[in-house]
Order: structure tokens, then C-alpha cells, then sequence
């Protein structure tokens, strides 16, 4: 790498568990020997957050295609001349946001997204944040004999409730999002509970709220139990980040490592983003 590559931008950290904000780079004019080490930063952080970013939905998908192919949402609607961006809308007279819980985007895949890139649009005067949490360091932080029991556990996850018959999607209103309701969320795809991460080799927790369903093979208060305390456990604020949106702000998360939670603490205000996935592999 060229030192003017290796001096072109800054990076600060932004927690001690993960996320850096990374200054002095233009997203629309992102070259090979940058992307490369915005990849490098991506691999370390875990959560990158761009700010003064003026790019349009097909500067947005440019980007994120330094990074793979991009996923086109099965159950939203993205924009029209772009299906790959998907807006995320939350109006000023809704009361739900989308997104308001901790998951990792789109887990019922049989290949999950490597990585969700979120641009503000609109935000709100206060609130709105998004929290991140770094499932390496909640997996390092279990006892050595929960770790063996989970290495060899297998979730089984689907869209079912969100997506599914009796799903969020049909029991909320999302406004001017606009989300499908199918059988085929109710398919089940099963991962490994501990994944590793095919770039870094970290190990991780790989379960989340709204999409593992149970852990094959265990009794459903057994798995209830288990992951309750999983849940409990990767969401504490020792291993969490917080970022704090402003217009023009772009926020690159590694779905493969972490989980997210967008707070819904700003009713009455207006709040829209524009969501692009990167395209990810079978969870190993
Ligand atoms: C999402 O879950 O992808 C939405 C995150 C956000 O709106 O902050």
C-alpha cells in the first residue's frame, strides 16, 4: 500500500468493545487501495461510521460493492430505480421503527449478509441512535465449558416473525416501508450458535431475537433457557457502541460479528435512511 493510501484517512475509535469513525474520505470516490484498507478497519472495528457523506442511492451501491455482490431484500420493497437500496422510513405520526430490537439483519438466510451499510437521509433533532454489540467479545467473555457446549449447537432460524403468516409485518404498520408477508418466511435454515468469521477467524455468538427460532435438537423450554441467557448475555453495554446520526452520516456494520438495535426514542419526528446489504456466505 502507498503511504499517501496509508495517510488518506483518519480513524478514531468511537468504544473500547468496537466501532471507529473514519475521516478524510469521499465514499463516492473510493479507490481499490482504500477500499482494501477500509476493509482492514472493517475486519478490526467491526462497525465503521463515515461522516459528511453526500452520495446518491447508485454512489451508495457503488460503495458497498467494494465489498460484494449486493442483496436484494426477499420480503421489502427497495426503490424503484435501485431494488437494492431499501428505504428506511419511520414518519412522523408512526409509532413503531423498523429494525427496534437487537438482530443481525437477515440471519434466516442460508447465506446472510456480510454487511449492512446505512445512509441518513433525515434524522431526527434528538434520538434515533443505533447501537451496535460485538458478539466476538460476548462469546470470549462465557466460561470455557458454555463454550464447548455451544460450539457443536446448531439455531435454527427463519423470517417467521417478521415476515411470516401472524408476523410483525402483518400486525404493524410500517408506514411508507413497504413489507411482504409470505409462507416462505416460515422456512427454516440452520446455522452453527458459534460461527467463525471467514476473514478474521474470531469466533462469534451467531443468535438473535426475532429470528432463531430454537437450538435443533433441544426440548423448547431448553432452548428458551439457553437462549434467553444468550440474549441477556451478548446485549450488556460492556460490548456494545452507540452511533449517533447525522445527515449525510454512513455507517458500515459486519452482520457476520455483530448485532444492532435502532432506538425508537424520538416519536414525532421524522427519521429515513437508505439501507444497502452486501452479500454473505453459509455461516461455518
Ligand atoms: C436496521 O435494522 O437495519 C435498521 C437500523 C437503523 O435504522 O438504525
Amino acid at each position: 500500500m502507498s503511504d499517501a493510501a496509508e495517510q488518506d484517512f483518519l480513524i478514531k475509535p468511537i468504544a473500547g468493545a468496537l466501532g471507529a469513525e473514519i475521516w478524510g474520505i469521499d465514499l463516492s470516490q473510493v479507490d481499490l487501495p482504500q477500499a482494501n484498507r477500509i476493509r482492514e478497519a472493517f475486519n478490526r472495528y467491526h462497525v465503521l461510521v463515515f461522516r459528511e457523506q453526500t452520495l446518491s442511492p447508485s454512489q451508495q451501491k457503488k460503495f458497498a460493492e467494494q465489498f460484494g455482490p449486493l442483496e436484494t431484500h426477499p420480503y421489502i420493497t427497495g426503490l424503484e430505480e435501485a431494488p437494492e437500496v431499501v428505504p428506511i422510513i419511520k414518519e412522523r405520526d408512526e409509532k413503531i421503527n423498523f429494525g427496534g430490537g437487537w438482530h443481525s439483519d437477515m440471519s434466516f438466510l442460508s447465506r446472510p449478509p456480510l454487511g449492512s451499510l446505512l445512509y441518513a437521509l433525515e434524522v431526527p433533532e434528538y434520538g434515533g441512535d443505533t447501537l451496535f454489540s460485538n458478539q466476538h467479545a460476548a462469546y470470549l467473555a462465557l466460561s470455557d465449558t458454555m463454550k464447548s457446549i455451544l460450539g457443536d449447537l446448531k439455531g435454527l432460524h427463519s423470517a417467521a416473525s417478521q415476515y411470516g403468516r401472524g408476523g410483525d409485518s402483518e400486525k404493524r404498520n410500517y408506514g411508507s416501508m413497504k413489507l411482504e408477508v409470505s409462507d416462505q418466511a416460515h422456512q427454516l435454515v440452520e446455522h452453527p450458535v458459534v460461527r467463525t468469521h471467514p476473514e478474521s477467524k474470531l469466533r462469534s455468538l451467531y443468535v438473535n431475537r426475532p429470528f432463531t427460532e430454537s437450538i435443533k435438537g433441544m426440548k423448547m423450554p431448553e432452548s428458551d433457557a439457553l437462549l434467553n441467557f444468550l440474549y441477556r448475555h451478548c446485549e450488556q453495554e460492556r460490548f456494545t457502541c452507540r452511533v449517533k446520526w447525522e445527515v449525510g452520516t454512513l455507517t458500515m456494520w459486519d452482520n457476520r460479528i455483530v448485532q444492532h438495535y435502532a432506538l425508537n426514542d424520538y416519536q414525532g419526528q421524522r427519521r429515513h435512511m437508505n439501507r444497502v446489504t452486501v452479500e454473505g456466505d453459509a455461516p461455518r
